[in-house]
């Protein structure tokens, strides 16, 4: 019995014992408590039955897909988390797993299968954790020599032909087969980005370049990069820049590259121990966000605003309306609630009130004046921003997110509702898959028309109360008509965060 399955056991039987002693109102009460701490324990209950490899399995979607609709989502996500008894505390240290959903005919074929990075392997060989990570501070923690030592590789993808690389947010992608998934090795660009980071959230620009940075704490400094379509790299540039701390996600328009550096400082240890890296972070609420905005022909910062103290993991579209730029994003008004929250969920205790959720709000920086302003947008609670990326860089007027609704238990961490608006229409549509299911990232899927805003929205919802997960697809134009088809697999899958699909004929 692992650490999790333990918690759910010791919270039934400590509801069974008040129920013994209190009569009917006291069986009432143990319900009520059982019934609370498997709400608590949801999150977390989806990590409780690790297997290296899961799949192939074959299901069938209950009713028919979309004509044209062929391919393969593949998603990432932390997976294993405890090691011996010794359980990670945070949902970011979890080591990578990715998920393939092939869909062809009325068929979904899913396979999952660890990323077998150096860490993984070293830590597999020893049966213990051997370096602290995210979120987590391993006793007795190995040195780091490099990023690379940690190296997780659990938070997206990146599909580039017969491979996908799996991203992590400090250090190198890892290189799988598409097919088998099988681990192929650690990617270098070229000699002289060995190792350097490579994050998680690169931008595919309408001609399929491929932007991205990669952030060195505590050094002011981040990487840039240029790849082609292909992946081959063309450039490489180091921009110099204060809170280059922890840097998640970033925008792109047509011209630029768009930074949100958050007011967040970075205290290395002093004492020789290894810490986690969270506890190396601290939120300045008194500093600013310093917005950089960088030219994509020299890669030099073209335009710098400040704006008062928010947190963003994720940011949409961004383009520019004249002497403006627009930039699409979810935003809290800090990280450390989350992060609390995070950890919270991972372990299966209770979660604090929500009060300080990210919502949907527009950057607007005005190149003229230099003032920089928050416009919020119909979202609240909401997180992984999506739109059309054949539309990267230009105006879009639709836009995805997902959200909570409201019978969705307050014990239970996560999202559970697909939310669409469009700005054009002014309409919201919405769709929640229930008060007992935990749902992922979902994605926007190109159908025949070259409208923006028409296809389809894909994405993976975990329902606690069943332990299974399924995928489904949605008309991305009628989201409040429910999915148009969905398949469910016998098992869950670790909830994870996020994904690419790779249509057939692409
Ligand atoms: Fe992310």
């Amino acid at each position: 019995m692992n650490r999790r399955e333990a918690l759910t056991t010791m919270g039934a039987l400590g509801a069974m014992g008040t129920g013994i002693l209190g009569g009917q109102g006291g069986i009432a009460a143990s319900a009520h408590a059982a019934e609370q701490n498997r709400a608590q324990t949801a999150f977390a209950s989806s990590f409780a039955h690790f297997k290296e490899q899961l799949g192939p399995t074959k299901v069938s979607f209950d009713r028919p897909l979309p004509d044209q609709l062929e391919g393969v989502l593949y998603r990432n996500g932390p997976a294993l988390m405890e090691r011996s008894g010794t359980p990670y505390h945070h949902w970011f240290d979890g080591d990578g797993m990715i998920q393939s959903f092939r869909l062809q005919g009325q068929t979904l074929t899913h396979l999952g299968r660890m990323v077998n990075t150096t860490k993984y392997v070293e830590e597999k060989k020893a049966g213990e954790f051997l370096w602290s990570g995210f979120g987590t501070a391993i006793a007795n923690s190995k040195n780091l020599q490099r990023p690379d030592d940690i190296n997780v590789a659990n938070i997206s993808v990146l599909p580039m032909g017969e491979e996908v690389l799996a991203l992590w947010e400090a250090g190198s992608p890892w290189r799988l087969d598409a097919d088998t998934l099988e681990t192929l090795g650690r990617k270098t660009f070229s000699t002289e980005t060995d190792g350097l980071p490579f994050s998680a959230h690169p931008r595919i620009d309408r001609d399929g370049r491929i932007w991205n940075f990669g952030y060195m704490s505590g050094s002011n400094q981040m990487a840039l990069y240029e790849l082609s379509p292909d992946g081959k790299l063309k450039r490489a540039s180091i921009v110099q820049a204060a809170k280059t701390n922890m840097v998640h996600d970033f925008a792109m328009t047509d011209q630029y590259l768009i930074f949100a550096l958050m007011p967040i400082d970075f205290t290395p240890p002093t004492n020789g121990n290894i810490p986690s890296f969270l506890s190396m972070l601290s939120w300045d609420d008194a500093s600013s966000v310093d917005i950089l905005v960088i030219d994509k022909e020299t890669l030099t910062i073209a335009h710098k605003f400040e704006m008062p103290p928010f947190f963003a993991f994720h940011f949409g579209n961004a383009w520019q309306d004249g002497g403006q730029l627009r930039i699409e994003m979810a935003r809290a008004p800090e990280f450390e609630t989350l992060m609390t929250q995070i950890k919270q969920a991972t372990l299966g205790l209770p979660t604090t009130a929500d009060a300080h959720a990210p919502a949907a709000a527009d950057i607007v920086l005005d190149l003229s004046t230099g003032i920089a302003q928050l416009q919020d947008l119909p979202f609240t609670g909401a997180d992984f921003p999506c739109f059309d990326e054949r539309y990267a860089g230009e105006r879009t007027d639709t836009l995805v997110m997902m959200q909570r609704s409201d019978d969705m238990p307050s014990d239970v961490f996560g999202l559970n509702t697909l939310a669409v608006s469009n700005k054009r229409k002014d309409s919201l549509q919405m769709w929640s898959y229930g008060a007992s299911a935990i749902a992922e990232e979902h994605i926007f899927v190109p159908g025949l028309s070259a409208t923006e805003g028409e296809g389809w929205l894909m994405g993976t919802a975990y329902n606690w109360k069943s332990g299974h997960t399924s995928l489904s697809v949605f008309d991305a134009q009628h989201v409040s008509d429910g999915p148009v088809a969905t398949a469910t697999l016998p098992y869950g899958l670790p909830i994870g965060l996020h994904g690419k699909f790779v249509a057939s004929n692409a």
